[in-house]
């Protein structure tokens, strides 16, 4: 039987850089999508075009994509949150047809309304009206559209979030024109248990093809829940280099599942990711050390350790 490929999304520079309590230099995050991207990992969300007031963090996105070596078959995702974000990605398009910018965008809402108002300042309603023209124009650029669900699972404001909630947000994003749908565990405190209940709900409506796991990793279940996925047939799953990030608008929620624990429980349960962990591991000691932070990914400090 062949090696079961997993993709790994890296989310790092975005997800993991947009929690850092003070702005990175854009020099540092090309460098850092630079080493991801020699790694082998094939899809690296680079930044947000989302607003600097809210996300200070994320300005300079645009000249992240200028400067990043767009390596051929790896894809630079961005957040958009609303047309205004993607007339910032067109500019970076006409400016050069012929230099690559970034092939991907995506949308991102929620399954609580509670979240959602915090995050992106409208109710889920609003921000899936929001979204339609944004999908249009963005496939009329050609670009693919990934979205994502936050609180999938538990909602730092509202608990614990039906799973009937996130289906019908997936079959809405789906049904604009997304190609995938990533539910986000945006605080980390999902279980096998309750991801198997949210996996079951959302597959039973939508291809398991169409379906991504985000899970953050504050109670240290993350990987745990990202297997739970895998045996449910998930083939997509998104990972922060060293564990880094978390989200502005949910408090005490630490970063994704980092991709070093990802691709060594991966390598270990008999699937392929493509991804070189030694050189994984080290830019994961590299950016922790450039942000004076201990490296969260346990596998990463074990395997230099070695
Ligand atoms: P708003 O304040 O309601 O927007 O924010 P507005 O339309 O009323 O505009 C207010 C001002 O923002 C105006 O400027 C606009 O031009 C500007 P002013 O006239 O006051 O100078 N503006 C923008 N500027 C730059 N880029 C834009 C943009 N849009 C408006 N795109 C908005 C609404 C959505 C913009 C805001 O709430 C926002 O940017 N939120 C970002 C939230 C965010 O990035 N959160 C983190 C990512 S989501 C996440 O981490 C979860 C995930 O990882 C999955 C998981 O873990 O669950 C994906
Ligand atoms: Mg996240």
């Amino acid at each position: 039987m062949p090696t079961p490929f997993v993709k790994i999304v890296e989310v790092g520079p975005r997800d993991g850089l947009q929690n850092e309590p003070f702005p990175v230099a854009v020099q540092t995050k090309v460098e850092l999508i630079n080493r991801l991207s020699a790694t082998g990992l094939k899809s690296i969300e680079s930044g947000s075009f989302v607003s600097p007031k809210w996300i200070p963090q994320m300005a300079g996105t645009s000249e992240v994509l200028r400067l990043i070596d767009h390596k051929h078959g790896t894809s630079y995702p961005v957040l958009v949150p609303n047309m205004k974000g993607l007339e910032g990605l067109e500019v970076l398009l006409r400016e050069n047809p012929r230099q690559p910018v970034s092939e991907e965008i995506a949308i991102f809402t929620a399954a609580s309304e509670t979240f959602n108002k915090r995050n992106i300042n409208c109710t889920i309603a609003e921000s899936l009206d929001r979204f339609v023209p944004v999908v249009e124009r963005a496939i009329e650029l050609g670009l693919r559209v990934r979205g994502y669900v936050s609180t999938a699972v538990v909602c730092p404001y509202e608990g614990y979030i039906e799973p009937e909630k996130v289906r019908d947000v997936t079959i809405k994003l789906l049904e604009m024109g997304c190609y995938e749908v990533s539910l986000g565990d945006t605080i980390g405190a999902a279980t096998p248990r309750t991801m198997e209940r949210l996996l079951d709900v959302v597959m039973a409506a939508v291809p398991i093809e169409m379906l991504a796991a985000h899970n953050h990793d504050t109670y240290a279940m993350a990987i745990a829940n990202v297997l739970t996925a895998l045996k449910m047939g998930i083939r997509t799953v998104d990972s922060s280099v060293a564990g880094l990030g978390g989200c502005p608008f949910a408090p005490g929620a630490t970063g994704n599942v980092a991709t070093e624990d990802l691709v060594y429980a991966l390598r270990e349960e008999g699937y392929e990711t493509g991804v070189d962990l030694n050189k994984l591991s080290t830019t994961g000691q590299w950016i922790s050390s450039i942000l004076g932070r201990d490296n969260g990914s346990r596998v990463g400090k074990a395997w230099l350790a070695r």
